[in-house]
């Protein structure tokens, strides 16, 4: 079991198997943008091999992510090998520009629940913000994703004063009326960016949790997915709307998971540089399966207690979500 010193179980591990992405979001990466050299990321077997030693140590949920998971290359077969690993969750988040065409596969490898960006239903909007999205094609991949049977989809919405904070309402409309959940995200200062002023489009979940009362009843719950979501129902349907507040409320306390990049850096938390270098224990002692778990135990005692966002300050955190897998 992996126990970090301050006792809170890890049991989550997010694993982003590439930098690379089809969009540049304005509040995750600057417009130019340089990805890793391939010689520095993992291959698809040595994340297979890093996933399971993690759920022989107890994780039961992996969570994959990116950049955007489905450019990368033998995504589908890694996802189908993932699978077979004794899990209670595999689930995956996606920007959605691929998805209609591998919403069937995803599925049948076994991943259960999917989440989806969409900030914005207008489309030029959507490009705006996405600058390379798609917003039909996006649309057409949360179609197909209703269809294929996942147990659930989730969006994603980080909402940006003076962006799309008018579009709270439609987003939540949008999805209720698909029987979608969607969690509304405070933006984090990750990395430098060159579009907006973080601490000026900073707009806060209980802004946006206003706005909707202003439509719909909620209701509090406490459900929970094992992530940072603290959800509400909508009075009249099965949708739940989350928030994600890293800013307003912060929800380290209870904190159960690291994150690998694809650099086979282990991330012990979004808002810190605490890490360990897997990939080098990996190369240095080929299926050493043993000496890579002590790695993964040993790296507990370095998990930070919380993080330290500052909209005031220039971001200390100069990775952008890309690379953290968000
Ligand atoms: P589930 O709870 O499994 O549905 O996933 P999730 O909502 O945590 O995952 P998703 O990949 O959809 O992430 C949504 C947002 O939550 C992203 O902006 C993430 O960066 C953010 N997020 C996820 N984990 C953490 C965390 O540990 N700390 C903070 N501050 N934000 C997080
Ligand atoms: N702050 C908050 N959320 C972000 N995402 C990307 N960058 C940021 C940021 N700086 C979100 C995306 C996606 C999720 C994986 O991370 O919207 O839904
Ligand atoms: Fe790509 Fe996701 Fe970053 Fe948008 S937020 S640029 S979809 S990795």
């Amino acid at each position: 079991m992996l126990i970090d010193r301050f006792g809170r179980r890890i049991t989550y591990l997010r694993l982003s198997i590439t930098d690379r992405c089809d969009l540049r979001c304005r509040y995750c990466m600057a417009e130019e943008m340089t990805f890793l050299p391939r010689a520095q990321i993992l291959t698809l077997e040595e994340i297979a091999t890093i996933a399971r030693a993690f759920v022989e140590l107890g994780v039961e949920k992996i969570r994959v992510t990116g950049g955007e998971p489905l450019v990368r290359r033998g995504a589908l077969e890694l996802l189908e090998e993932l699978g077979r690993l004794p899990l209670k969750e595999l689930v995956l988040t996606t920007n959605g520009m691929r998805l209609a065409q591998c919403a069937e596969r995803l599925v049948r490898a076994g991943v259960r629940r999917v989440n989806v960006s969409l900030d914005s239903l207008r489309p030029e909007r959507f490009r705006h913000i996405t600058r390379f999205g798609d917003l039909e094609r996006v649309l057409a991949g949360i179609e197909a994703a209703r269809r294929a049977g996942f147990d659930r989809v989730k969006l994603n919405a980080v909402i940006l004063r003076g962006v799309n904070d008018d579009e709270v309402v439609d987003l939540a409309t949008f999805a209720i009326e698909r029987g979608l959940d969607i969690s509304f995200i405070e933006e984090m200062p990750l990395g430098v960016i060159d579009s907006h002023d973080r601490r000026q489009a900073f707009y806060s979940s209980d802004e946006v949790r206003a706005d909707l009362a202003r439509r719909f009843t909620l209701l509090p719950t406490t459900d929970r997915t094992g992530g940072p979501s603290r959800y509400w129902r909508v009075a009249g349907s099965d949708s739940r709307i989350g928030f994600i507040s890293p800013h307003s409320h912060n929800f380290c306390g209870d904190c159960n998971r690291v994150r690998l990049t694809v650099e086979g850096r282990l991330l012990l938390c979004l808002g810190n540089e605490h890490s360990v270098d897997l990939k080098r224990v990996l190369r240095r002692w080929p299926g050493d399966a043993d000496r890579l778990k002590k790695a993964i135990v040993e790296a507990m005692a370095l998990k930070p207690e919380r993080h330290h966002f500052d909209l005031r300050e220039q971001p200390i955190i100069l990775r952008h979500m890309n690379v953290t897998g968000g």
